[in-house]
C-alpha cells in the first residue's frame, strides 16, 4: 500500500516510467501496489512515486509469476528483503531456492497428471469409481 510521505529523490519514477521500463501495464504497477509487492510514495503535487529498485522487484514478480509461484507466496518472500535497495545476486539465489521445492512439487503433480490422461486415452468413460482423473485419490470411494 502507498505511504503518504515527501521523498526528495529526484531519481524518482512516475508510475508511466515503472510501466514503460518493466514491461507492464500502469494498471498491473498499480495492482502490485495494491497488494504490497511493492512500495510507493506521493510527492508534493500527490503524484504517486517509484524508487528505482521497484524495477528489479517487478522483474522478480515476472519471473516468479511466469513459474506459477501465487502471488501470497512472492509477496512473503519479497517482504523480507531489505527495502532501502534493488534485490541482488544473493537475494535472488535465496528466492529461487525457496521456490525450487514449489516447482518441484508442481512438476510432480503434472507428471501423475500427465501419467493419467494416458491411461485414461482410448477409454472416455469418465467415470466416477473408474477414472483417476475424474476421481483423485479416490475421494469418491472414502465417501
Ligand atoms: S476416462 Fe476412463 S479411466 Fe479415465
Amino acid at each position: 500500500m502507498s505511504e503518504k510521505r515527501i521523498n526528495p529523490d529526484k531519481r524518482a519514477l512516475s508510475v508511466g516510467e515503472v510501466a514503460r521500463r518493466s514491461g507492464i501495464r500502469v494498471s498491473t504497477v498499480h495492482y502490485y501496489d495494491t497488494q504490497r509487492l511493492i512500495s510507493s510514495w506521493r510527492n508534493q503535487g500527490n503524484q504517486r512515486r517509484f524508487s528505482r529498485d521497484v524495477l528489479r522487484r517487478i522483474a522478480l514478480i515476472k519471473i516468479a509469476q511466469s513459474a506459477g509461484i501465487p502471488l501470497d507466496d512472492i509477496r512473503q518472500a519479497l517482504s523480507v528483503l531489505p527495502h532501502h535497495r534493488a534485490p541482488d545476486r544473493q537475494d535472488w539465489e535465496a528466492l529461487s531456492r525457496q521456490w525450487q521445492s514449489v516447482l518441484e512439487e508442481k512438476i510432480a503433480d503434472l507428471t501423475l497428471l500427465k501419467d493419467q490422461m494416458n491411461d485414461c486415452i482410448g477409454c472416455g468413460c469418465l467415470s466416477l469409481e473408474l477414472c483417476p482423473l475424474r476421481n483423485p485419490g479416490d475421494i469418491e470411494a472414502e465417501r
